[in-house]
C-alpha cells in the first residue's frame, strides 16, 4: 500500500507573520494519529522555511521548496539550489510547475537538471506535469504527458526513482475552480504508472507516488484520494486556510 501524501503549496501568498500564524494553526489543529497514516507537506514561499522548519520541527509535518536552481551553488543572483533548500530541513522541492514553465519558461531539459540536483542532495523532487486545455481538446494529452514524464526523468537511476514524486495538475484545472473529474484523473494516473514502469521497472510502478493537483478543496478531496492510482494532493488556493487543508488531509484516508 502507498502512503498518501497531501501538499499544500502556497505559491507567493503569506507574509512572514502570516506563514507563521498559518504553520501554528495547522500543528496545533491536526490530528497528530493521521500523521502516522498520511504524509503532509507544506510548501511556504522561501523567506518562511526558516520559521515553518523551527514550528513544525517536533512534528511529522515536512516542509519543501517550491522550486530550485538547477546548480548547488555559485554567482546565481536571486536563486536558491537544491543544497540551500536541505539546510534549513527541508524534505521535497515541487520542480517543474506549470506556473513555472508558462511565466519563467521553464523546459522539461530545466526541470530534468533540477530533478537531478534535487536527488543528489536527498531532495525528493516532486515533478509537476499536465495538458493544456488545447492539448487535451485536440486529443494530444497522452502524448504530452508521455513526453513530459519521460524527459523530465531523463537519467535518472532506477534506485532513485522511489524517490520522485510526479504530481499531474492538467492545467486548465489549476486555479480555475474546474476539476478534473476522478475517471479523467485516474486514468491519467494510471498511464503516467505504466509509462513509468517502461522507462523503469515493476518495483518503481508500485511504489512511486502520483498526487493530483488542479483545485482540489475539502469538497472534492474524498472522491479524488480514493480513486485507485491517486496517492494525494498539491493544493493551492485550498492549502491556504488551515481548515480546508486540514479538512483534506482527513479525507485522506
Ligand atoms: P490550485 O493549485 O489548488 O489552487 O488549483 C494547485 C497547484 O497549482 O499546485
Amino acid at each position: 500500500m502507498r502512503r498518501k501524501l497531501i501538499a499544500g503549496n502556497w505559491k507567493m501568498n503569506k507574509t512572514l507573520s502570516e506563514a507563521h500564524e498559518l504553520l501554528l494553526s495547522i500543528s496545533n489543529n491536526i490530528n497528530s494519529d493521521i500523521l502516522k497514516n498520511v504524509d503532509v507537506l507544506v510548501c511556504p514561499p522561501f523567506i518562511s522555511l526558516s520559521i515553518a522548519n523551527f514550528i513544525l520541527k517536533d512534528s511529522l509535518i515536512n516542509i519543501g521548496g517550491q522550486n530550485i536552481y538547477q546548480e548547488n551553488e555559485g554567482a546565481y543572483t536571486g536563486e536558491i539550489s537544491a543544497k540551500l533548500l536541505t539546510s534549513v530541513g527541508c524534505k521535497y522541492v515541487i520542480v517543474g510547475h506549470s506556473e513555472r514553465r508558462q511565466y519563467f519558461f521553464e523546459t522539461n531539459e530545466t526541470v530534468n537538471l533540477k530533478v537531478k540536483r534535487a536527488l543528489e542532495n536527498n531532495l525528493k523532487p516532486i515533478v509537476c506535469v499536465g495538458e493544456t486545455l488545447k492539448q487535451r481538446e485536440e486529443e494530444k494529452h497522452f502524448k504530452i504527458i508521455k513526453e513530459q514524464v519521460s524527459s523530465c526523468l531523463k537519467e535518472i537511476n532506477s534506485d532513485d526513482i522511489i524517490n520522485v514524486v510526479i504530481a499531474y495538475e492538467p492545467v486548465w484545472a489549476i486555479g480555475t475552480g474546474k476539476t478534473a473529474s476522478p475517471e479523467q484523473a485516474n486514468e491519467m494516473h494510471i498511464y503516467i504508472r505504466n509509462v513509468i514502469g517502461n522507462l523503469f521497472n515493476k518495483s518503481a510502478v508500485e511504489k512511486i507516488i502520483i498526487l493530483y493537483g488542479g483545485s482540489m478543496n475539502d469538497k472534492n478531496a474524498k472522491v479524488l484520494l480514493h480513486m485507485s492510482d491517486i496517492d494525494g494532493g498539491l493544493i493551492g488556493g485550498a492549502s491556504l486556510k488551515s481548515e480546508s487543508f486540514i479538512n483534506i488531509i482527513n479525507s485522506a484516508l
